[in-house]
């Protein structure tokens, strides 16, 4: 164990269900341990400017149940140069913070990757609704912006069935497919456009045309920010042109990034919370907590970043020469599994939503 006595807690990028839950984990965690925790609001943007102070125990009372964070949260640009990481990095030194609990999704871990080489131990949390970090099954939030689309998907095929109407439904999740997977498959949409996989608009009319001739009156398409803002409504009025059916269009937006976090998600935050504590006085720093079929363990940080980018066929010349070949290969393999669990959904979709 080494001997901490203050740690610094954040929640960075876009906010997400269960941040608050996750911040409180931690900050027990720490403070029945004898450590004392220092609250740093907006992100990184209050760690360069101090904007940074002391948690107790009932500071975090009546929040595992609250959505938005309490520490508030911002995106930071400036701080991807180093003269601007050493206003952070001084403030920390200044306040004795060793080390930080950084809360948010990729964006956060590469500065928290940047603040733990250049002298403040840092440890991830990855929490945003998009569930875009590979390494963890699930991040926190997903599961509640999951279940507010399906909650608002549910009124909108009401009015959709009296009126006998179609609805094209964009919902958020930047590049990453799995909010709209998952609740066109829970909120029995009769199609789903994701970025993952290719799509057809005529296929999708011609679905919505056959459906109409059995009888079917509501339609809701589910579509993916990720494949581009101009296409949801594009499709929208397609699908009116082509079938004839009246076809209204909605965004959900950051609506789905708000509200009371779901139970698996207090869950998810809460355990992560705690282990994330317990990484840094284990004198661990530079990971990622992750979930990985039910348990808690923790990667590093460098190795999260690169499996998303093998995963967005993005990686970089060099990225792997710090891997074995059989390193490498179960990176590949445990890619695989994700991207079959994809196809599967997107294939259960397809199969029963006619
Ligand atoms: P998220 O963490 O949800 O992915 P962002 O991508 O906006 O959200 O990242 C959150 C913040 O992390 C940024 O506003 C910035 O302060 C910091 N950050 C992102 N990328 C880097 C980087 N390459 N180096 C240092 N800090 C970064
Ligand atoms: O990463 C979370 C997320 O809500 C994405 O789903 C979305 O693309 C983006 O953030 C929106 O960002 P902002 O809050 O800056 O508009």
């Amino acid at each position: 164990m080494k001997n901490i006595k203050r740690i610094g807690v954040l929640t960075s990028g876009g906010d997400a269900p269960g941040m608050n839950a996750a911040v409180r984990a931690v900050c027990r965690t720490a403070l029945t341990r004898g450590v004392e925790v220092m609250g740093i609001y907006r992100g990184y943007s209050g760690l360069i400017e101090g904007d940074i102070r002391p948690m107790e125990i009932r500071d975090v009372s009546n929040v595992i149940n609250k959505g938005g964070t309490i520490l508030y949260s911002d995106r930071c640009p400036e701080f991807k140069y180093k003269e601007v990481r050493a206003k952070g990095i001084e403030n920390c030194k200044k306040l004795g913070i060793e080390g930080i609990i950084c809360i948010g999704g990729d964006g956060t871990f590469q500065g928290a990757t940047r603040l733990t080489e250049e002298g403040v131990p840092c440890i991830g949390i990855p929490a945003t609704i998009d569930n875009d970090i590979t390494s963890t099954d699930n991040t926190i939030g997903f599961d509640t912006a999951m279940n507010t689309v399906i909650e608002l998907v549910d009124k909108l095929r009401d009015t959709c069935e009296s009126h006998a109407r179609c609805n094209v439904v964009e919902v958020m999740g930047r590049g990453a497919g799995d909010i709209a997977l998952n609740t066109a498959i829970a909120s029995g949409a009769t199609a789903v456009v994701v970025p993952e996989f290719p799509h057809n608009d005529d296929s999708i009319c011609k679905r919505i045309k056959r459906a109409k001739e059995l009888g079917k009156r509501n339609f809701i398409v589910i579509v993916s920010e990720g494949v581009g803002s101009e296409y949801a409504p594009a499709l929208a009025k397609k699908i009116q042109d082509d079938t004839g059916v009246e076809t209204k269009f909605a965004r959900l937006a950051h609506i789905v990034r708000g509200g009371n976090p779901t139970l698996k998600d207090r869950i998810l935050a809460s355990k992560m919370g705690v282990y994330a504590v317990e990484e840094l006085l284990r004198g661990n720093s530079n990971k990622v907590i992750c979930e990985r079929n039910g348990d808690i363990c923790s990667v590093n940080i460098n190795y999260s970043h690169i499996i998303d980018r093998m995963y967005k066929e993005k990686l970089e010349e060099g990225d792997l020469d710090q891997f074995t070949p059989e390193e490498i290969e179960r990176m590949k393999l445990e890619l695989d599994e994700k991207r079959s669990e994809l196809l599967a959904l997107y294939t259960t979709e397809n199969k029963i939503n006619l």
